[in-house]
C-alpha cells in the first residue's frame, strides 16, 4: 500500500455489562499497534473504538443493580472502558457510544433506506435467543445442560438455557445474499482472515443463510425503529452500524467517504456477525464491503477461554501495575500467533520481560548509551571505514524493516516484532565480538572504537523506531536519550534511515527495570 492511503482500523464495541479483562484490552493493543505502524508510515490512519450498551444484555444487568440502563452505561464507559484505553495506551482517534445521538440517528436512516428500498418486512418469529451472546439461535447450536441445567438445552457458549421467543418482529431479507456473500468470498479471499476463520464463515454461508429478525418489541432498551415506535432495533444490527455512523454515514459524506471502507479486527467468536450480516447489510444499503475482517484467537487461563461470564477476567491493571504497559503491550504481540488462541500465564510474561525486553533490549540501550558517554563524552563519533561486519548491521537495520513492514501488511504481528527482535539479536552480538570496551583501552584504535559505536547507534535508533507502535513510551525514552525530538516523525517504513544528530545522554534507570519477583522479596 502506498503511504498516504486510507487506513480505517476498528476494534469491536465493547458490551457494557461489566468491567474490561485483558480478552479487551488484548483487541486494543493489536488494533493499536496496526493503526501506530500505519499512521507513522503516512498513511491516512483512523482508528475506531467504543462501547455497546442497548439490548437485554445491559438492561438486566442495570435493573439488577437497581439503576437505569443510560446510567449504568455511563458509569462503566467513565469508570471501566474509557480508562482501559489508558491502562494499555491506545490512541484511538475516535469513541463511540451506542447511544450517542450521532449513531442513533445514523441507524435511523440506514433502517429506512432498508425498508423503503423493499430489504425489510414484517413477520412472526419464533425460536431459541441467548442473552448472553445477544444472538438467535437453532436447535443445532445448543447443548445438554449440566449441573442445575441438567435435562435442559443451554446455549454451548454461555452454558445457560435459552429463552423461547415468539414475537412479531421486523425481519431484513439475509437470505437474499447467500450468492452475493459466496461471490465476495470467492473474489476477495482475504476478506475474512485468518485461513481458519475464512472456511468456517464459508461453510457457515453455504449452508443457507435465513431472513433475520431486526426488532425486538418486548422490551425499549434500544433504537427506535423509524416507522413502528413500538419496536427497538436488534442490538447487533444496531451494534455493527457503528463503524459508518462514526464516520458520517447520511451526514457528512465527506468524512464517510474518506475512511470507509474499514478493515474489522474482532475476536473469533464474533466473526459470523462481521463476515456474514454486516456485509450483507451494506451490500443491501449499496455501500462497499469492508476491506478485511480479522478474527483474532482466545486469551486461555488455564486451557480455558478467559471470560466475564464464567469470571475468569484477569484485569489489565493487575499485569501493567507489575511490569509496565510497555510490557504488556510487547508481551501480548509477540507471545501468541496474531489469529490462534494463546494461555496466558504469569510466568511466562515473568520469564519474556528477564529475556527479551530486560536483558535482550533494555540491557543493550543501556549498554552502548554508557559508552558513547563514557567513551565519546555524549557526541556521537563519526564512523572511519566500514568493515563487513558494521555492513552486515546496516543490511540487518534495511532487512528487519521492509520485512516487519511486510508482517504488518499481512497482519502478522508476532512475526514483525520476532524478525525486529532480529535487529537486537544481531546488535548484542555485534557488541559482544567488536568488544568496544577492549578497543577503548587503546589510542590507535580510537577510530575503529567510533566505527563500531556509531554502528550501534544508528541500529539502536532504527530499533527505537520500529519498536514505537509496539513498546512507545520505552522507545520513546530511548529515542530521546540518543538525541532525536519526537519519535513518531519517522516514516516508520524507512525507520533505518533515520538522521542522527550529535548528543546522547546515557539511559539513567534502564528501559526495562529488573523486577522484584514476590518470591525473592519474600526470601
Ligand atoms: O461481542 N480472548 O462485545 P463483548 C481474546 N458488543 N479476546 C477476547 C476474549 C478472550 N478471552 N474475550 C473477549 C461483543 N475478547 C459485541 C461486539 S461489535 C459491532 C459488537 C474480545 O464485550 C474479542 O475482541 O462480548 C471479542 O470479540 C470481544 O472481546 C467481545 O466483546
Ligand atoms: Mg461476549
Amino acid at each position: 500500500m502506498p503511504a498516504g492511503d486510507s487506513f480505517f482500523i476498528t476494534t469491536p464495541i465493547f458490551y457494557v455489562n461489566d468491567v474490561p479483562h485483558i480478552g479487551h484490552a488484548y483487541t486494543e493493543v493489536a488494533s493499536d499497534v496496526l493503526a501506530r505502524w500505519h499512521r507513522q508510515r503516512g498513511d491516512d490512519t483512523w482508528l475506531l473504538t467504543g462501547t455497546d450498551e442497548h439490548g437485554q444484555k445491559i438492561l438486566r444487568t442495570a435493573t439488577s443493580h437497581d439503576v437505569s440502563p443510560k446510567e449504568w452505561a455511563d458509569k462503566l464507559v467513565e469508570e471501566s472502558w474509557k480508562p482501559l484505553l489508558e491502562t494499555v495506551n491506545i490512541a484511538n482517534d475516535d469513541f463511540i457510544r451506542t447511544t450517542d445521538a450521532r449513531h442513533e440517528t445514523g441507524v435511523q436512516l440506514f433502517l429506512q433506506k432498508l425498508y423503503d428500498d423493499g430489504f425489510i418486512y414484517q413477520g412472526e418469529f419464533e425460536g431459541f435467543y441467548c442473552v448472553g451472546c445477544e444472538e438467535y439461535k437453532q436447535p443445532s447450536d445448543l447443548v445438554d445442560g449440566t449441573g442445575p441445567f441438567e435435562g435442559q438445552q443451554v446455549c454451548a457458549i454461555h452454558s445457560k438455557p435459552v429463552e423461547v421467543l415468539k414475537e412479531s418482529n421486523y425481519f431484513f431479507r439475509m437470505s437474499d445474499f447467500e450468492q452475493p456473500l459466496l461471490d465476495l468470498y470467492a473474489s476477495q479471499p482475504d476478506f475474512v482472515q485468518p485461513a481458519s476463520v475464512r472456511n468456517e464463515i464459508v461453510q457457515f454461508v453455504k449452508q443457507g443463510l435465513r431472513d433475520l429478525s431486526i426488532s425486538r418489541a418486548s422490551f425499549d432498551w434500544g433504537i427506535k425503529v423509524p416507522w413502528d415506535e413500538s419496536h427497538v432495533v436488534y442490538v447487533w444490527f444496531d451494534a455493527l452500524l457503528n463503524y459508518v455512523t462514526a464516520t458520517g454515514y447520511g451526514v457528512d459524506q465527506e468524512e464517510f467517504d474518506r475512511r470507509w471502507p474499514a478493515v474489522h479486527i474482532v475476536g473469533k467468536d464474533i466473526a459470523r456477525f462481521h463476515a456474514v450480516i454486516w456485509p450483507a447489510m451494506l451490500l443491501a444499503a449499496g455501500l462497499p464491503v469492508p476491506k478485511r475482517v480479522f478474527g483474532h484467537g482466545w486469551l486461555l487461563v488455564g486451557g480455558e477461554k478467559m471470560s466475564k461470564s464464567k469470571l475468569t477476567g484477569i484485569a489489565p491493571q493487575q499485569i501493567t501495575d507489575t511490569f509496565g504497559v510497555d510490557a504488556f503491550r510487547y508481551y501480548f504481540m509477540r507471545a501468541i500467533t496474531f489469529g490462534q488462541d494463546g494461555n496466558f500465564s504469569w510466568e511466562d510474561i515473568s520469564a519474556r520481560y528477564q529475556a527479551e525486553l530486560a536483558n535482550g533490549f533494555g540491557n543493550l540501550a543501556s549498554r552502548i548509551t554508557a559508552m558513547v558517554g563514557r567513551y565519546f563524552d555524549g557526541t556521537v563519533p563519526i564512523a572511519g571505514d566500514l568493515q563487513p561486519a558494521d555492513l552486515a548491521i546496516r543490511e540487518t537495520e534495511l532487512r528487519v524493516t521492509r520485512e516487519a513492514d511486510g508482517a504488518i501488511e499481512r497482519f502478522a504481528i508476532n512475526e514483525a516484532l520476532a524478525v525486529i527482535w532480529e535487529l537486537v539479536d544481531a546488535l548484542n552480538g555485534y557488541i559482544t565480538e567488536q568488544e568496544p570496551w577492549v578497543l577503548a583501552k587503546s589510542e590507535a584504535q580510537r577510530e575503529r572504537l567510533a566505527t563500531v559505536l556509531s554502528t550501534s547507534l544508528r541500529g539502536l535508533g532504527t530499533l527505537a523506531v520500529l519498536l514505537s507502535p509496539f513498546i512507545p513510551e520505552a522507545a520513546q525514552k530511548l529515542w530521546q536519550s540518543i538525541g532525536q525530538g519526537e519519535l513518531t516523525s519517522q516514516p516508520i517504513d524507512r525507520a533505518a534511515e533515520w538522521s542522527s544528530a550529535p548528543t546522547v545522554t546515557p539511559l539513567a534507570a534502564g528501559l526495562f527495570p529488573r523486577i522484584e519477583q514476590p518470591e525473592a522479596g519474600a526470601a
